[in-house]
């Protein structure tokens, strides 16, 4: 199949050349949009990743071009409009599961940066500052904890928590049996996110989800409580974060996603202005940590995706079973 994949970088060229099972590869920069659609012409199939949009004016265009396929390089598919390409009868495949602990881990790494403040003493020591002022942390150690969805990624992330020693509460539509074994209590949003001194999001972006930290929700906050986002940046109403820091109210802010990151994130800004005005806010807060969408990014998750796209590629072409197919009620 002739596929054209967009919002490519290095390491994606890289894997998907290694792992490519026979198809042609057409790699494009850009993210995918109603402007960049025309460059798909003549492709039965394009592979896209978390900021390329997918709305029902691009599948149109896509459709008329030939399209038949789509295939996604990643789990979140909130950027697809999963509807309209059903009624075009074009399939989305994703990757539901490449490596949960990936960003599982990420998360964690946010929470243990932000909190023993490794960031700041790294710039201290480079400087030959070694005070201990303002770096004093809290211990992880019988910590409450509360994990918002746990689905691959949140069940990972309380296997870590587990290690750790800390007292899990979670919030799930559908409470895991394994995890309850585990002795993950679970409960309403409201009885979980009060007394957590870290509130960890791993709940996908819909309809229901879509500004679930708002400012109600925070009204069940410990005041001082770390909350680290590494699922989609919509799950949390930006405003009225910036004004529960400013309040301090949310303690700490660790966040591998952003409302509008699709603009910024993947790309090199160092030389430019940054014009919007929420995202310099919160990277101008000394509590708040920003990292851009980084939390798939180990060589074993980058690897799996290569994998389970070309096995998606060739079921398509084979006429196979569709199992990564994203439903509508996913
Ligand atoms: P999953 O589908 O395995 O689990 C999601 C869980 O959230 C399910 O158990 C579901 O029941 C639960 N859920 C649904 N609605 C909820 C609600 N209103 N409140 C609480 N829980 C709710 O998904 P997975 O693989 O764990 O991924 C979670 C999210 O992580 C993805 O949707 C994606 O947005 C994000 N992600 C971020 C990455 C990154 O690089 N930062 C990489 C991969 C995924």
């Amino acid at each position: 199949m002739k596929i054209a994949v967009f919002s490519t970088s290095q390491y994606d060229e890289d894997f998907l050349r290694e792992y490519n099972t026979g198809h042609q590869l057409v790699f494009f920069k850009v993210s995918l949009s109603e402007e960049s659609a025309v460059l798909a012409a003549g492709c039965e199939a394009i592979c896209i990743f978390v900021n390329d949009v997918l709305s029902q004016a691009v599948l149109e265009k896509l459709q008329q071009k030939g399209l038949k396929l789509v295939v996604l390089r990643c789990a979140g598919f909130n950027n697809v409009d999963v509807a309209y390409a059903a009624q075009l009868q074009i399939p989305i495949l994703r990757v539901p599961a490449y490596s949960p602990e990936a960003v599982a881990e990420h998360a964690m790494a946010l929470i243990l940066t932000l909190n023993r403040k490794t960031h700041k003493a790294y710039n201290r020591v480079r400087e030959g500052n070694f005070s201990l002022e303002k770096l004093m942390g809290i211990n992880l150690y019988q910590r409450k904890v509360a994990v918002i969805g746990t689905g691959h990624i949140g069940q990972a992330f309380c296997r870590i928590l587990k290690g750790f020693g800390c007292e899990i509460k979670a919030h799930d539509p559908f409470p895991s049996v394994e995890m309850a074994k585990l002795g993950v209590k679970y409960g309403s949003l409201a009885d979980t996110l009060k007394d957590a001194d870290f509130i960890s999001l791993h709940c996908p972006l819909n309809v229901d989800t879509q500004y679930l930290i708002n400012e109600s929700s925070l009204q069940h906050i410990k005041p001082g409580a770390m909350l680290i986002n590494t699922s989609r940046g919509g799950l949390i109403d930006t405003q009225a974060i910036i004004r529960a820091l400013k309040s301090g109210l949310i303690g700490s802010l660790g966040l591998d996603v952003y409302e509008q990151e699709s603009e910024f994130f993947f790309h090199d800004f160092s030389e430019l202005i940054i014009k919007d005005e929420q995202l310099s806010q919160l990277i101008s807060f000394p509590n708040v940590l920003i990292t851009g969408h980084q939390g798939f990014l180990t060589q074993e998750a980058i690897t799996e995706i290569a994998k389970v796209t070309f096995g998606n590629v060739d079921a398509f072409v084979a006429g196979a079973a569709l199992v990564n197919r994203v439903k509508l009620q996913n």
